[in-house]
């Protein structure tokens, strides 16, 4: 079934934006929501900040996002465990302003495959996948990638899950490259949950890989500690855009990427490193 939504005042593909490519839409990214309204998991043990965060979270999300903005959100979007019980949190989702693309992290275990999360989600939210799709004059793909060998959380269980998950991750750049030169698209967008690069800001594999295939822009999470943050790459780095969204990170509050226009994605330069919310800052200063 064929989405719609409304984008500069037309009709259009909320996907492929068929209809509307040409018209300026800014992009922000906002990743691990982490929101508990459908099972009531108690997030204070990640820090006092988590404390019924979904409130500021969506007065700064309203404030900050307009309707025909676009929100990229890579990964732990939910603890809902089940998709048949994600109700309340997909409620909060579709009540923020704006259109969203959703890939799935690692605490994701509502969700399910492409076309059974087309079905659960309602028309603001966007699945996205390992199979590309065409989006506003580019392309838009995700995966969840895998934490590197080389950080310090790598243990016998990532090890296991590694190269299957960087296979994935060459599969999916080389499909992206090809595509990309076949059909001339404008820019190439990718959301992985896992962060490209180390929590010491080495470069891996995967990044490699990301690099090699002419990526434009890529949006990552699952870091949730202040030295991560630190050492994450944000701004352009070989060729390509990094970006961190990791909400706490962004205390709670989506940030602007750049737009996309005309089929060009025009990002913002000078990005720098997220802070956290003021508590965090304070405790990472010790
Ligand atoms: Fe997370």
């Amino acid at each position: 079934m064929t989405k719609r939504s409304r984008c500069g005042g037309v009709d259009s593909d909320a996907v492929t934006g068929a209809a509307c490519y040409w018209a300026a839409m800014r992009v922000f990214l906002l990743s691990d929501l982490h929101l508990a309204l459908a099972n009531n998991v108690r997030l204070t043990m990640f820090g006092d900040h988590w404390r019924a965060h979904e409130a500021p979270m969506a007065a700064a999300w309203d404030a900050t996002v307009g309707p025909e903005d676009l929100v990229l959100i890579p990964g732990d979007i939910s603890w809902a465990r089940a998709a048949t019980s994600v109700g309340p949190d997909i409620e909060w989702l579709a009540a923020r302003p704006g259109r969203k693309l959703l890939s799935p992290g690692n605490h994701d275990r509502w969700w399910r495959s492409r076309d059974r999360m087309r079905q659960i989600l309602p028309d603001c939210c966007t699945p996205t996948g390992t199979k590309w799709q065409p989006f506003h004059g580019g392309m838009v793909a995700s995966a969840i990638g895998m934490t590197a060998p080389t950080d310090r959380f790598f243990g016998d269980r990532e090890k296991k899950k590694w190269p299957r998950r960087l296979a994935e991750v060459q599969r999916l750049c080389r499909r992206v490259a090809e595509a990309r030169r076949e059909l001339k698209s404008g820019f190439a967008l990718l959301m992985v949950h896992y962060p490209p690069c180390d929590g010491f800001g080495n470069a891996t594999e995967i990044s490699d890989v990301i690099a090699g295939a002419g990526i434009d822009l890529c949006v990552y999470g699952h870091f949730h500690r202040p030295e991560e943050w630190q050492a994450s790459w944000n701004g352009l780095r070989d060729g390509v855009t990094w970006a961190l969204g990791s909400a706490d990170a962004l205390n709670f509050t989506p940030r602007c990427l750049g737009t996309v226009e005309a089929g060009r994605l025009l990002l913002h330069q000078g990005m720098t490193q997220p802070a956290g919310p003021p508590q965090v800052q304070e405790e990472a200063g010790e």
